[in-house]
């Protein structure tokens, strides 16, 4: 088994990566929490895979455990889906000192972990990540939110897991779409810091659990220097910016990873455009994207992406922060107001 410590300002966690770990789960609640009962979360997809295996890990332990399923998708994150399950926290007469359990994907993290944030001011929660996406990113690093119909994540707080326990096993039964939608934001922590995992990546020379562990102990890194997303962990963002505009316009038809791989080819030829990168690291990182039948182009216009980017509340402010790469494991950030944001978007499509 592979093991991650993250140390933040507000809590120290482990991440442990490896096989049949799901089995272990009822132990890991009763070592780190004082909980008596548990809500597991999952989806509908996920729950008849590996929820009642959960169910009897945490019920052998000694604990309640009752699970709320929800249907699969990004329409789930929603203020509706929040309520629905404060509710059942509140039925369940679950106290500050019990339990959440998300197994699922991003969706059903974020979703739980901003219940967790907020039941009661806050109960501890574990993350169970079923997809690649989720284990090398979106499980790490206390990130939660749901959505509002007019924008993604725009109701959330930072609150860190109790642990994250990432059973490969479970990667096993994940459609062939999810799981490249996974490799867009493991190719994303390579470009951003890890010219070593991008060769591995390439070659296919390194294990999934592998490329977990590195993923997650770069994001480690940064989020303890950075937990609240005021520096380092904007960097995080690369393919970000423009990702989520296409992911916007597609109606949640894309997959956050599949925008985000688009995102970054967009970036990427923007900053040759700018003379930021050179053209060869350009093209090798788009390759790699291809390789991972990831989409790197989009059909919608740069006006279309605009008036979105538009929309986002850090524009408004003033500046936006664009994640520029420059070779393979180097990228910066750089702040620009309205008129480079179209600049740099043009380029894009040069
Ligand atoms: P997801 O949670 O929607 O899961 C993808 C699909 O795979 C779903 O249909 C799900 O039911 C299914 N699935 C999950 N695990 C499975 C398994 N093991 N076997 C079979 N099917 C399985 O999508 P995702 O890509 O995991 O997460 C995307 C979400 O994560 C977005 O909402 C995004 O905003 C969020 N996100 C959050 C952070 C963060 O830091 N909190 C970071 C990145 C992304
Ligand atoms: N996925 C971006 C972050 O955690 O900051």
């Amino acid at each position: 088994m592979r093991s991650v410590s993250v140390h933040t300002p507000s809590s120290s966690y482990d991440v442990l990566i490896g096989s049949g770990i799901l089995g272990e789960l009822g132990a890991r609640v009763r070592d780190l929490t004082a909980a008596r009962r548990c809500v597991l979360v999952s989806g509908e997809n996920v729950f008849p895979l590996y929820g009642e295996e959960a169910l009897k890990s945490l019920r052998n332990s000694g604990l309640q455990a009752e699970a709320l399923v929800f249907p699969s998708g990004e329409s789930t994150k929603s203020l509706a889906r929040y309520e629905e399950l404060l509710n059942f926290l509140t039925e369940q007469r679950m106290t500050r000192t019990d339990c959440l359990i998300a197994l699922g994907g991003g969706v059903t993290g974020d979703l739980t972990g901003f219940a967790a944030a907020t039941y009661q001011r806050g109960i501890p929660y574990l993350q169970v990540p079923t997809t690649l996406l989720a284990a090398v990113d979106s499980s790490v690093g206390g990130k939660t939110a749901v959505n509002l119909p007019a924008a993604k994540n725009q109701v959330g707080a930072f609150y860190q897991p109790a642990a994250v326990l990432c059973d490969t096993d479970t990667l096993a039964t994940l459609p062939e779409r999810e799981l490249r939608a996974g490799y867009a934001e493991a190719i994303k922590y390579a470009v951003l810091g890890d010219a070593d995992l991008f060769d591995g990546l390439q070659r296919r020379s390194v294990s999934l659990d592998e490329v977990i562990e590195t993923c997650v102990r770069m994001k480690a890194d940064i989020v303890e220097e950075d937990e609240h997303d005021l520096g380092r962990r904007r960097l995080l963002n690369l393919g970000h910016t423009f990702g989520h505009a296409v992911e916007s316009c597609s109606g949640y038809g894309l997959l956050h990873g599949e925008a985000v791989a688009i995102g970054m080819a967009m970036i990427a030829n923007a900053a040759v455009r700018m003379h930021h990168m050179d053209e060869k690291s350009r093209d090798i990182m788009i390759e790699l994207l291809r390789d991972y039948g990831l989409p790197t182009e989009t059909d919608y216009t740069a006006d279309e992406l605009y008036d979105i980017l538009l929309l986002d509340k850090k524009i408004a402010s003033g500046k936006l922060h664009l994640i520029v790469p420059h070779s393979i494991g180097w990228c910066n950030t750089v702040a620009v107001g309205p008129e480079e944001l179209r600049q740099w978007l043009e380029a894009a499509y040069e």
